[in-house]
């Protein structure tokens, strides 16, 4: 089963860059599954339905989240009936939609868990490690492969995270600093792992944000909102996982990172 994880979403450029990038990685990787991480979907921050929709639409079977979960409170409208939304699991809120989604794909069931870290986040959440280990055990013998989405901040938190859990899920694959790493491995029980998958977005700005807008605020304090250049180029990041589709282990995973040209 080849699973293939786009980084975190930024705005117009980046629903661009996966729609130009989507189909070429499937064909060329023969997927069967896409996810995204959609927190940015929708002008940096955020994801409302318009933007679920388009993103589904043009491919993408699962949609993750993170700290951006609530920033278009028009979630709340359509997450209960958004079937491909994967929200934090771990948050102190109720709002509803689901934090661990199952889906079946050719007849083998794939488990979608957004997981919210909690080293230099702000979100009220619970341990990503107790709620975790309490969704596996509520599993029982659920037989699905298992693919992580840890949304944070810290390496080291993901890292810790899937030592944990190695031989229990498919695969960890962090998202949230939009920097993809260079650290796609299978860790010693069969679990793939990736520090953070990257990001899709403006190619040559900050984290997928004009560069200036955001250089203003870390030299000067300017309050100025980071601004998102429509013209810039579409760059994806994402990663390629293979799961053995009876064992449910990870056989290869691997980054890409795609820069189109104009
Ligand atoms: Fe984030
Ligand atoms: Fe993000």
């Amino acid at each position: 089963m080849k699973i293939l994880f786009f980084g975190d979403v930024v705005g117009r450029v980046g629903r661009q860059a996966v729609k130009y990038f989507l189909p070429k990685l499937v064909e060329k990787y023969q997927v069967d599954f896409v996810i995204a991480n959609g927190e940015n979907v929708t002008h940096g921050k955020g994801l409302i339905e318009k933007h679920y929709n388009e993103l589904i639409d043009n491919g993408v079977d699962c949609i993750t989240l993170g700290n951006h979960y609530m920033s278009k409170d028009t979630i709340m409208d359509y997450i209960d009936d958004a079937t491909a939304l994967v929200r934090p699991l771990n948050l102190s809120k109720r709002i509803g939609g689901s934090g661990s989604v199952l889906f079946e794909v050719n007849g083998v069931k794939i488990r979608v868990t957004n997981i919210l870290g909690t080293a230099f986040m702000k979100e009220e959440v619970s341990s990503p490690y107790y709620s975790f280990k309490q969704l596996v055990d509520s599993l029982g013998d659920e037989d699905s492969i298992h693919i992580v989405d840890y949304h944070g901040e810290a390496t080291s938190e993901k890292i810790c995270f899937g030592y944990v859990f190695d031989g229990l899920v498919s695969a960890v694959v962090g998202t949230h600093t939009h920097v993809q790493t260079n650290d796609a491995h299978i860790l010693e029980n069969g679990t793939g792992f990736i520090c953070d998958a990257g990001m899709c977005g403006a190619y040559g700005g900050v984290l997928g944000f004009e560069k200036h807008s955001v250089m203003n605020k870390t030299l000067y304090g300017d309050k100025s909102r980071f601004e998102i250049d429509e013209n810039a180029t579409p760059m994806v990041n994402c990663v390629v996982i293979d799961v053995d589709e009876i064992s449910k282990k990870c056989r290869e995973i691997f980054p890409v990172t795609l820069v189109e040209k104009k």
